[in-house]
């Protein structure tokens, strides 16, 4: 009654058949499909590949008992990804061993026809999939983290990729070292992440950075883009995880008219996360579009910031050609009951993404150093932020004034409710314990033990400045604006 479909390998029909008469749930492993442990050349890596594809793809054509497939626990798969995971249907795969990415040659690694790089695991057009076991998946990016700094060229994969999936469940797994992304959900809807572990050598990339002139005080001037979870799509529930990484560690992607199952990341619960380092539990940037980038209805909750690079931090983007760009809509962002011990640089950003490399692509034209003498920061009207709650949100130790919180006259933010912030600050640079403001309308500030206000002027607090500029971090950032 259960025949298996792997008639290639009659020992493990035999094994299968005996576990059946036992157990109800026999889950495939991949070494029932060739998958071999400890090599890491090329052709294991491309065998342990194509096993988890093809174990993949027999789970979805089994039946009900045999819909699970298995990383075994105790075993080291080095791995290159053979093929996107399409069409798949209320599958589990268990990973309690290790899935180690190819840490050859980057320029052997995969591509599609279309010359994009394959992700490591990617999910496309699927449905009930859940992702989960007690083993982890290494990304090895220390090598492509080098190539990108040295060449500029960008070609790195992603970790965990779905696109257009619904009730995808992704828990328990620790991920090591994506060369980018560690999880994009695009376009999902109905999705849970849970108790997963997100963890960047941070040495390593330091110390990579450093090498470059790349990094000052703490503060990684030059973002590998090694996000920890990144979300875009509907009901969807991020909780229980922890990540440290140097760049946005949970973050709201936007969704538009163009998307297959929805058109605005909303409705999201991010809660009970742990962060170190980072840059925050981010909602953009958001780039205007003509579909109408948007991103609204999201909770913030209980989120624990250990030296966060910034907190809070919502990016609406400029628009260069507004008749081109469209337009966005951010609303209805809450973040409530969160800690920050020790903010390394903005315990709060609201406005332009603060990107300025030359020659990136991304670039805003806002500096990392804004608002310090010679800087700019560009905003516009084409995504304005609409209902930002920020509730009991305390921060320690914070190296600079509270937050900046900038829009633009033409298409003012409106409706900010601010209840409970209490930010202590170190150096109180550059405008006090203040929020430098700009085109926001309706904002309430209340129930703070040390009121906050608005400032509409970075230099309004002259008479701290030579106190903070003694500061040494600030002292030296000040020296070394290497993106002004
Ligand atoms: C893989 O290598 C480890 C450590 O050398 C060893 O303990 C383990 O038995 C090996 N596993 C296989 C399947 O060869
Ligand atoms: C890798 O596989 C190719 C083709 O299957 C084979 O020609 C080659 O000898 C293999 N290399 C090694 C090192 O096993
Ligand atoms: C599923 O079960 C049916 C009958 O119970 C059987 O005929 C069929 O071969 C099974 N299919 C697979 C892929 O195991
Ligand atoms: C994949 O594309 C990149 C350039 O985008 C190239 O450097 C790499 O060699 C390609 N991989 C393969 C296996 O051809
Ligand atoms: C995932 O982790 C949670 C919390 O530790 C645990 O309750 C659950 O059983 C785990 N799931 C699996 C499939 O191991
Ligand atoms: C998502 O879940 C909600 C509530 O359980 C349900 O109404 C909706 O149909 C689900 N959407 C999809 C696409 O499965
Ligand atoms: C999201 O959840 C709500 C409430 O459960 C449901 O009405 C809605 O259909 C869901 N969205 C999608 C796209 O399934
Ligand atoms: C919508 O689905 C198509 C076909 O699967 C896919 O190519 C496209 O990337 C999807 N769009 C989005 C925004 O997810
Ligand atoms: C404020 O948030 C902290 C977590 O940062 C929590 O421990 C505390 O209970 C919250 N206070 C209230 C009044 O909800
Ligand atoms: C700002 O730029 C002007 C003109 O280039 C220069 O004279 C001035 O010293 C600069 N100020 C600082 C603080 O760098
Ligand atoms: C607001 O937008 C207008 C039109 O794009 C632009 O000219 C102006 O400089 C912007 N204001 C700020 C403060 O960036
Ligand atoms: C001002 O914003 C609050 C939310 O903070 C909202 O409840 C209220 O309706 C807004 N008032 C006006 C006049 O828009």
């Amino acid at each position: 009654m259960f025949s298996k479909h792997h008639s290639f390998c009659p020992a493990a029909f035999v094994i299968a058949v005996l576990v059946v008469s036992t157990a109800y749930s026999t889950p495939i492993s991949i070494l029932e499909y060739g998958a071999v442990a400890n090599d890491t050349s090329y052709n294991a890596s491309y065998i342990n590949g194509k096993a988890l594809f093809y174990a993949v793809n027999a789970a979805n054509n089994a039946n009900a008992s045999d819909r699970e497939v298995i990383v075994p626990s105790g075993y080291v798969f080095s791995f290159l990804p053979f093929g996107i995971f399409t069409g798949i249907h209320n599958v589990v795969v268990r990973i309690d061993g290790v899935l180690s990415a190819f840490a050859g040659d980057n320029l052997l690694w995969p591509n599609m026809t279309d010359g994009r790089t394959f992700n490591i695991i990617e999910f496309d057009n699927s449905d009930q999939v859940t992702l989960t076991g007690q083993g982890s998946i290494v990304g090895n990016g220390y090598h492509w983290w080098w190539y990108v700094v040295l060449t500029g060229l960008d070609n790195r994969p992603h970790m965990i990729v779905t696109q257009s999936v619904t009730n995808f469940i992704l828990e328990n797994l620790t991920l090591l070292n994506s060369p980018q992304y560690h999880v994009f959900l695009r376009d999902n809807v109905n999705a849970t992440v849970q108790f997963l572990t997100v963890h960047v050598d941070v040495t390593e990339q330091q110390s990579l950075l450093e090498s470059f002139g790349l990094f000052e005080d703490g503060l990684p001037m030059f973002p590998l883009n090694t996000d920890g979870i990144d979300i875009a799509g509907e009901n969807i529930t991020v909780r229980h995880c922890s990540v440290q990484n140097f760049d946005d560690s949970v973050c709201i992607k936007p969704a538009n008219k163009n998307y297959n199952l929805t058109t605005c990341s909303q409705n999201m619960h991010i809660h009970d996360i742990f962060i170190h380092l980072g840059v925050g539990a981010s909602v953009g940037s958001v780039p205007p579009d003509p579909a109408v980038n948007c991103i609204r209805n999201i909770l913030f909750e209980r989120i624990h910031f250990d030296h966060p690079i910034k907190a809070l931090y919502v990016k609406p983007n400029p628009c260069p050609d507004p008749e081109r760009d469209g337009t966005g809509i951010v609303d209805s962002i809450t973040y409530k009951d969160i800690f920050a011990d020790t903010p390394l640089w903005w315990p709060i950003w609201v406005s332009t993404q603060q990107q300025h490399q030359p020659g990136n692509g991304a670039d805003t034209g806002c500096s990392f150093f804004y608002p310090l003498p010679n800087t700019t920061c560009p905003t516009q009207g084409c995504v304005p932020v609409t209902r930002l709650t920020i509730k009991n949100f305390t921060a320690n130790g914070a190296l600079l004034s509270p937050g900046v919180l900038r829009c633009n006259e033409t298409n003012p933010c409106r409706d900010f409710y601010f209840e409970d912030v209490n930010i202590q600050t170190d150096t109180g640079f550059p405008f006090g314990v203040n929020y430098l403001c700009h085109a926001i309308e309706n904002f309430t500030i209340v129930g703070a033990s040390s009121p906050l206000q608005c400032v509409y002027n970075a230099s309004s607090e002259d008479d701290d400045i030579p106190v903070a500029l003694k500061h040494p971090m600030v002292r030296r950032a000040l020296n070394s604006r290497k993106f002004p």
